[in-house]
């Protein structure tokens, strides 16, 4: 068994382990930077030491110039802006892995959702979050996805902007409240537009207002290198939201669609532009629709020409669709527990998923140390590496939160700060129709898309736009906007507005 050589510049993960237990510092386990675009899953039970290896390839990547996003689901990973501590421990397994330590501290962004928790408030406008996302937060079927489309596509139509929460609550209620408008919107009825409504109003008292509006997320603020040439660390502050997780992991499908809209292609790269750590990814893959996952894929396949690196953060990979499994070139498994028959079953299953190999991974698997993993990645050629047995590098960051006074320096002193810290609240949706409501009648109120419903026609006035909306195509084009593409066309063939930032 060898360690893994490249000729380009590489991550070091850490070194081989033997059959006996001891490392061998001259067989080192790295992970090819041109490779990085081609994803990686981290994974193992809890514990074992997922969050420092983010922690060890994050700063390695920000010292070789690769912008890096992650989300901090328990605030472990705020560290990364102070210098570590040297210890006992960590002087020891930097002497076995042949590390020379030194304690680094790396340029952090902290940011948050919509200012919940310590970072600069991070947003999202209704329109660009889309139906999609939206209804996989609010747990609405697949009808009721693409009624959400529709009354999307309605506020579109009729130049009422859907900014914040309380722009789309306020046109549900129009629409709810004005038969002739609901009824021109083929499709959607009454008894589903309510069901929406409910869910919306129960997310806002849920505090989600704060998520949604201006000034939004520009995704290309991931890609920001220091004046020294070193990437920036985006770290998303999420303990304060941990305990919503539909709504957080969500929204990192959110930037990550977004970041593919907005980045151009650059086909492969010797780096990649920006590895993005998608934590706790199960609660992404939990109970999502089939064109919910096919959106994963596809986003996941089509990001990579964009010199994008996704690793996805999970307990096992069966958490992870096999379509999306199938695109993960680096592995990085640590220790699995086999307490259960079922941790039995999960156990083979993983085994399963590497490439054959000279171990016997279920009894390595299960006896991996703390901060050790079975790890392949992909060759400079693009084939697998043998399966090795790894004991990880130390992080030379701080291995515990960043203390609360460094955290509050590094965001008062961010430049995005400036341009995200204020919440804007511009005329949309709620202000227009409050304003109608407040100064005319129902009959001067938006137009349906189909026009004003005709007094005293028996038959609905069926216009261009209605044969559209009842069209076949639209149908499926609305049930496909369950997926990017689907909306991709749905906003190229009826113009959705799209704010283009390159
Ligand atoms: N590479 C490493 N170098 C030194 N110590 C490590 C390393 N990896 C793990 N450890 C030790 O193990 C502990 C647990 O690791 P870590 O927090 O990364 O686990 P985890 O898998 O992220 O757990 P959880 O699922 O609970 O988030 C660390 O606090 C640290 O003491
Ligand atoms: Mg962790």
């Amino acid at each position: 068994m060898k360690g893994y050589d490249f000729r380009g510049a590489a991550l070091e993960l850490g070194v081989l382990v033997g059959e006996d237990g001891g490392a061998d510092a001259s067989e080192r386990i790295r992970i090819s930077l041109s490779m990085l675009n081609r994803h990686g899953l981290v994974a193992g039970a809890t514990g074992t030491g997922k969050t420092k290896t983010l922690q060890v390839m994050a700063e390695q990547l920000a010292a070789q110039g690769v912008p890096v996003f992650l989300a901090d689901i328990k605030g472990d990973l705020s560290g990364l802006a102070s210098p570590g501590v040297a210890s006992e421990r960590v002087t020891s397994r930097a002497a076995e892995v042949g590390q020379t330590w030194r304690p680094v501290a790396c340029p952090v962004e902290f940011l948050s959702l919509g200012g919940l928790g310590d970072g600069v408030p991070i947003r999202a406008t209704m329109t660009a979050f889309g139906p999609t996302l939206l209804a996989k937060v609010l747990e609405l079927n697949e009808t009721q996805e693409s009624s959400l489309g529709l009354i999307f596509y309605f506020a579109d139509k009729n130049g009422m902007p859907l900014l914040d929460l309380k722009d789309l609550i306020a046109v549900i209620r129009y629409l709810t409240a004005t038969p002739e408008a609901l009824s021109g919107i083929g499709g959607l009825s009454t008894a589903t537009a309510g069901v929406i409504l409910r869910a919306l109003t129960n997310f806002e008292a849920q505090g989600a207002e704060a998520f949604f509006g201006e000034p939004e997320f520009d995704a290309c603020d991931l890609l920001r290198l220091t004046g020294d040439g070193r990437g920036v660390i985006s770290v998303l502050e999420l303990p304060a939201v941990q305990d919503r997780p539909r709504l957080f992991s969500t929204f990192l499908m959110w930037l990550l669609t977004d970041l593919f809209h907005v980045l151009p292609e650059v086909g492969d790269v010797d780096k990649p532009k920006l590895v993005f750590f998608f934590d706790e990814a199960h609660l992404l893959f939990d109970g999502a629709s089939k064109a919910f996952l096919q959106s994963i894929a596809q986003t996941a396949r089509l990001i990579r020409s964009k010199g994008v690196g996704v690793f996805f953060v999970t307990q096992t990979p069966q958490d992870v669709p096999a379509d999306v499994l199938a695109q993960l070139g680096a592995r990085v498994q640590h220790a699995l527990r086999a307490f259960t028959p079922q941790d039995a079953k999960a156990l083979k299953a993983t085994v399963s998923t590497f490439p054959t190999s000279s171990y016997d991974l279920e009894r390595v698997l299960t006896g991996l140390g703390t901060g050790e993993a079975v790890v392949t990645v992909l060759s400079e050629t693009g084939a697998p590496t043998p399966v090795a047995w790894t004991r990880m590098r130390a992080p030379e960051t701080l291995m515990a939160p960043s203390r609360p006074d460094v955290v509050q320096g590094v965001i008062a002193a961010s430049p995005l700060q400036r341009k995200y810290g204020t919440a804007v609240d511009r005329q949309s949706a709620y202000e227009i129709l409050s304003a109608k409501l407040a100064t005319q009648q129902p009959a001067d109120a938006p137009e349906a898309p189909g026009g004003p419903a005709q007094k005293g026609e028996s038959e609905p006035r069926q216009t261009v736009l209605e044969n559209v909306l009842e069209s076949k195509e639209f149908r499926s084009l609305a049930r496909s906007a369950a997926s990017t593409l689907g909306r991709e066309i749905t906003r190229s063939i009826f113009g959705t507005a799209r704010r283009r930032r390159r």
